[in-house]
């Protein structure tokens, strides 16, 4: 099948390189020529595990093809995913939808025989349609079906997620769409993947509703973790003690200083405007929006209390500021929260992170980068893990403890145990565990 896909951010670039390797030919298609000649080098914009070599094996066997040319990438396509961004808007968090818009627009003029055009981005409910209404007058509505795939693809996992679903859902109106959903997804329907075909508007809800989902879980965790440490209890006990719950699940309930991303805050604070805009006020999500934010700077002040009340002068080292660890993505991650207001507090920061830094170097003022996690230990009156990177799992705790000025551990993502690093003579400050 030859399908096209307009956008080579994180998710066209995935699926595009999936949908490849299932055996489509896939033209991926980009405004930014910059981008588009880095990957016809066989440059990777992104660090995503296993994206290279997935790229660069399709890319030569000609089933993966990038351009600039819209017109020609549509020839012969029988279906064109939109994977271009939907940002929040500024002021009020609405997913602006500028890009698919002027997407659709643009493509429609190069559609010649039947063509599914299908939205990957995440789009608020009522896209799908709006999309189909503006198309009105623009293309014979015999030439076209609109449909909506969300995506559920977690950064440093993609490849897995896109090759290995939970499932897949499907949001048409036609069954002449539905073929070609079928077709696109055939590798997966052979594996017994569930296919789930909804109405278009149902899968708009769907991707909303599950990020919103394990958002509340992560907030939800995070509160109980607070209490917790007030009482003298154990986070990380209380998650498998409820996880082993199959109702509830063990997934999404490690405490941490808040969630991050490209996704979890933008696609809450979406769900909670546009609901609004129906009249139908997402209480629980507008907390879960507010708990994570307040969360995240709040962070800052367990540090300062560790290091007896201010961090006027001294040096703090952070280890880790992606979002997450497996990626290069900064965006909404908690060190973007943390370090300014440790820095507004007179504390002096250096920080490693092992894929994270040049993006990191557009965002951060006045933090000295070292290349190796030892490095901004030196003289370090604290040291904040804020991104849990396996290599900060099994660091050489008494060179750790030599290096440093004051040997205090905060620990944000939970890596160490208390007890151990009491024996090694640190003093650690974990998440929701104990006094
Ligand atoms: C998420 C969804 O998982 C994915 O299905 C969707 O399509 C896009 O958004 P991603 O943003 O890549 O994926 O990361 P994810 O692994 O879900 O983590 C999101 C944030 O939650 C991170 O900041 C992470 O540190 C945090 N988190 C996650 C926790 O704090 N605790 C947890 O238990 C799980």
């Amino acid at each position: 099948m030859k399908i096209t896909v307009i956008g080579t951010g994180y998710v066209g670039l995935v699926s595009g390189a999936c949908f490849s390797e299932f055996g489509h030919t896939v033209t991926c298609v980009d405004k930014d020529a910059d981008k588009i000649q880095r990957l016809l080098n066989g440059e990777i914009p992104i660090y995503e595990p296993g994206l290279d070599g997935l790229v660069a094996r399709n890319s030569a066997e000609k089933r993966l093809l990038f351009t600039t040319d819209l017109k020609a990438a549509m020839d012969g396509a029988e279906a064109v995913f939109i994977a271009v961004g939907t940002p929040s808007r500024r002021g009020d968090g609405h997913a602006d939808l500028q890009y698919v818009f002027a997407a659709v627009e643009e493509l429609a003029a190069f559609i010649k025989s039947y063509t599914v055009i299908i939205t990957k981005s995440t789009v608020p409910v009522g896209t799908g349609a709006e999309i189909k209404n503006r198309l009105q007058g623009l293309l014979d509505e015999k030439l076209y079906d609109v449909a909506s795939n969300p995506e559920f693809l977690r950064e440093g996992a993609a490849i897995e997620d896109f090759m290995r679903p939970d499932r897949v859902v499907v949001g048409v109106d036609s069954d002449a769409a539905k073929k070609v959903m079928n077709a696109l997804y055939r590798p997966l329907f052979l594996n017994e993947t569930p296919i789930l075909f909804t109405n278009l508007e149902t899968a708009e809800i769907t991707k909303y509703a599950a990020n919103a989902f394990l958002a509340t879980k992560i907030s939800f965790i995070n509160e109980m973790a607070d209490l917790c440490e007030k009482v003298g209890a154990d986070v990380q006990q209380v998650s498998k003690g409820i996880g082993l719950d199959k109702r509830i699940g063990n997934k999404f309930l490690h405490a941490g200083p808040g969630f991050g991303g490209s996704c979890f805050p933008k696609d809450t604070r979406a769900l909670v405007h546009s609901a609004d805009t129906y009249g139908v006020p997402m209480r629980i999500v507008r907390s879960v929006v507010d708990v994570n934010e307040k969360r995240k700077i709040a962070m800052a002040e367990r540090v300062i209390t560790a290091c007896n009340g201010s961090v006027e002068g001294k040096r703090i080292a952070v280890l880790g500021l992606t979002f997450k660890p497996n990626t290069d993505d900064m965006r909404e991650s908690p060190s973007l929260d943390i370090i300014p207001a440790l820095q507004k507090h007179g504390a002096v920061v250096h920080a490693h992170d092992p894929k994270g830094m040049s993006e990191a170097k557009e965002m951060l003022e006045d933090v000295t980068f070292y290349d190796d996690p030892y490095g901004p230990l030196k003289d370090a009156d604290a040291l904040v893990i804020i991104t849990e990177w396996n290599q900060f799992r099994a660091l050489d705790l008494k060179r750790v403890h030599s290096l440093m000025n004051k040997p205090v551990l905060v620990d944000f993502r939970n890596i160490y145990s208390k007890a151990d690093m009491a024996a090694e003579g640190f003093d650690y400050i974990g998440i929701g565990r104990g006094k």
